[in-house]
């Protein structure tokens, strides 16, 4: 039986610099967690989400999928945000995306990928919902890192019209939606200025 002993190697170096540096940090962490912010992002190995936002364990609640997507009716997605919103009193929802998306790529081509397909769908939807903007890009290149920031767009407005975000706003309860891009290029990120923090906001961002 292969066992990956480098990953196990890996983790106690890992563990055991964490624990020079500051010796309480694992014990004090199994006993609560309390983050402020919730990421929704892709799978992508080259988007780690903590890494880039310099986060240690503890600081960032985390949920990633192919194609940083919110769909209404995903039972993964939506139990991690009621978590997040309702149990840790998270403040801030950042959904980031990034340029150059391989779920976004794929949605567009004509070549089938099986199952995943069925995903990517809702990416499809999207493009042929603004495709006369899209259409105007020289690029495949340019159409793709267009879709990849509408994606984000649609994820913001998607986690407001959620009844988790709906009531909790209701209730005073005080959540803000980021909208945020990474460039795997040159490891930054961009925040698209999409942010609701109101019903009004979300109205306002499904106009644009
Ligand atoms: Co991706």
């Amino acid at each position: 039986m292969k066992k990956l002993p480098l990953l196990f190697e890996n983790n106690r170096n890992w563990a055991s610099q964490i624990s020079q540096s500051d010796p309480e940090f694992f014990s004090t962490l199994a006993h609560q967690q309390n983050p402020e912010f919730l990421w929704i992002g892709c799978s992508d190995s080259r988007v780690p989400a903590n890494e880039i936002i310099g986060l240690r364990p503890g600081e960032l609640f985390v949920h990633r999928n192919v194609a940083n997507l919110v769909i209404h009716t995903d039972m993964n997605c939506l139990s991690v945000l009621q978590y997040a919103v309702d149990i840790l009193k998270t403040k801030h929802i950042i959904v980031c995306g990034h340029y150059g998306c391989g779920g976004v790529r794929a949605a567009l081509e004509s070549r089938p990928h099986g199952l995943i397909d069925n995903w990517l769908r809702h990416i499809r939807d999207l493009h042929q919902r603004r495709s006369v903007e899209l259409s105007r890009l020289p690029t495949v290149e340019e159409r793709i890192n267009r879709l990849c920031e509408l994606n984000v767009i649609e994820g913001v407005t998607n986690v407001g019209n959620t009844t988790v975000v709906q009531e909790a706003w209701q209730r005073g309860q005080a959540v803000t939606v980021h909208g945020w891009i990474y460039a795997i290029s040159d490891g930054l990120l961009t925040d698209m200025d999409v942010c609701v923090s109101s019903v009004a906001d979300v109205m306002k961002l499904e106009n644009m």
